[in-house]
């Protein structure tokens, strides 16, 4: 048997609240994923996806539990596993190759040979020809694909990507989604995708999980029903809405749920209540 390429067990993370108390942002999460798996994150805002991400990705430490990459102890961000934020965060100042070979450079890697990797990356997502452009001229679409692009610069064999989408048109988006299968097929990587699109959740990944409220936990599993490669035609079919119609299903379990309030958001709501009369 294979071993994972993510095992988290228990895993509990709290922040310092506003005011002293603390928040609970995960609690006893319990996850694997097989190498090469695509897995789908969804659940309501707050529920900790975020920081289960940064988690995975060595960015933020567990409080409790067990969390593991390829078989090793998570101590900080490895190499093996490429970030993309929610925002694309490229530096300003710096074209896109440069951008795209920072992680590169970081690891000591000669020029010839980073700017070499960097136009190899930028022909993947397709933006060889905007290698000398500042990022300030790209369209919200070719950002991420450039963040992607950087993301991929250490040949990781786990990709982390936090809602990388969400900013982007339906149409747009639609293509991200068939390219970043494209990709996967290409760079065979294990993927954990966050996301609030129930469709493309089904569409992209092997299986969606889906989280709680404060505090978070995985509350229910639905494998997709398509096979592989995907077509842009299962967007749309029945096996598609009919599984996007269970993830919706289990979210709408848990919106009966309550979260543990945050003192700090019931006195900020009181605040705005006691203002407003
Ligand atoms: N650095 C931090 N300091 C304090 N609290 C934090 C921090 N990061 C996250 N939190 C809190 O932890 C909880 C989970 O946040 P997280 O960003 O992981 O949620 P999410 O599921 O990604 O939400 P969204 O769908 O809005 O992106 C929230 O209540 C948030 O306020
Ligand atoms: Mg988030």
């Amino acid at each position: 048997m294979t071993s994972p390429a993510i095992r988290l067990a228990g895993v509990r993370r709290t922040f310092e609240a506003p005011g002293g108390s603390t928040l609970i942002a995960l609690d006893g999460v319990d996850l694997e994923v097989a190498p090469n798996e695509v897995v789908a994150l969804i659940g309501p805002n707050g529920s900790g996806k975020s920081t289960l991400l940064r988690v995975i990705g060595g960015l933020l430490t567990a409080d409790g539990g067990t969390v593991e990459v390829e078989g090793r102890a998570v101590t900080g961000p490895d190499p093996a596993v490429g970030f993309v934020f929610q925002e694309p965060r490229l530096l300003p100042w710096r074209d896109v190759l440069a951008n795209v070979a920072l992680p590169l450079e970081l690891a000591g890697k000669p020029r010839p040979e980073r700017e070499a990797r960097a136009h190899d990356l930028l022909r993947l997502v397709g933006l060889d020809g905007f290698a000398a452009e500042r990022p300030t001229r790209l369209s919200g679409g070719m950002r991420q694909r450039v963040a992607l692009a950087r993301a991929l610069a250490l040949g990781p064999s786990i990709l982390l990507l936090d809602e990388p989408f969400s900013a982007l048109d339906e149409l747009t988006r639609e293509r991200f989604d068939i390219e970043l299968l494209n990709l996967w097929q290409k760079t065979s990587t294990t993927v954990v995708l966050v996301t609030h699109s129930m469709t493309e959740a089904v569409f992209l990944a092997d299986r969606t999980v889906v989280l709680s409220p404060r505090p978070g936990r995985v509350v229910a599993t639905v494998p997709s029903p398509l096979g592989r490669p995907r077509r842009l035609a299962d967007l749309g079919s029945a096996a598609t809405a009919a599984a996007a119609a269970e993830v919706r299903a289990a979210l709408g379990d848990i919106r009966a749920m309550s979260a543990d309030p945050d003192p700090a958001e019931l006195a900020a709501v009181r605040a705005g209540t006691e203002d407003a009369t």
